[in-house]
């Protein structure tokens, strides 16, 4: 499974201010959102295009469109911030939506609801969640899109551990992940460490 670190200069000041704990709600979206443009970015560097023309005030000239079917797959909650970023820059995107919980006790997560758009074979799935703590939410998020079809499937995420690309890895090695950080590990109540916190809760204030 490859694994690609965004380390853009631009992603990387943003990320500070997301670890920052002072950092309110509404600011903490508006950075999220910065760092989703940019890790999306990296992550549909390779999507196919077809080429056309067009006609300038000048003259007809050629170019390349889009020409995947891109999908989205938020896993709620913390992944809803990252579809606004993902759909500025494909307008176009269908979008799906995978409910998980991680028990505060185990950290195992537990699914309440999976709306997911037809034909998700033939499309190229961005799943969308800012962290990749112990992998258990990515690996049972990837286990529906593909009981649903998918086979083309990139995890988009802010922050993840090592012990989550490692369980990604075991799971789903043809996943491709794109990360603005790959911090140092998870700590007894698997969090991830220096991580920036619960994700969910920092993004709506409900800590
Ligand atoms: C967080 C996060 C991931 C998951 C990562 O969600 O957004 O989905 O934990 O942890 P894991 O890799 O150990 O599974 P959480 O379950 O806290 O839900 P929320 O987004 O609704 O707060
Ligand atoms: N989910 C979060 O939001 N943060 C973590 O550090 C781990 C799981």
């Amino acid at each position: 499974m490859p694994f690609h670190l965004v380390d853009h200069p631009i992603a990387q000041d943003a990320l500070v201010a997301l670890r920052d704990t002072s950092t309110r709600a509404s600011h903490f979206r508006r950075l999220a959102h910065r760092v989703g443009l940019i890790v999306a970015t990296e992550a549909t560097r390779d999507l196919a295009t077809r080429a056309t023309t067009v006609q300038t005030p000048l003259e007809q000239t050629t170019g390349q469109t889009v020409a995947a079917d891109v999908v989205i797959v938020a896993v709620l909650r913390a992944g809803l911030s990252l579809i606004d970023p993902v759909l500025d820059l494909l307008p176009g995107a269908r979008i799906g939506h995978i409910g998980l919980k991680r028990d505060e006790q185990t950290a195992k997560p537990a699914r309440y609801s999976v709306h997911l758009p037809e034909g998700l074979a033939d499309s190229t799935v961005l799943l969308v969640d800012p962290m990749l703590a112990t992998g258990g939410s990515a690996v049972m998020a990837i286990d529906v899109l593909k009981e649903a079809g998918a086979q083309d499937i990139r995890l988009l995420c802010i922050v993840a551990a090592p012990e989550g690309v490692q369980a990604l890895e075991r799971a789903h090695p043809d996943v491709a992940v794109f990360s603005s950080a790959l911090d140092r590990e998870l700590n007894g109540r698997k969090f991830i460490v220096p991580g920036l916190g619960d994700f969910g809760d920092r993004l709506y204030g409900t800590a």
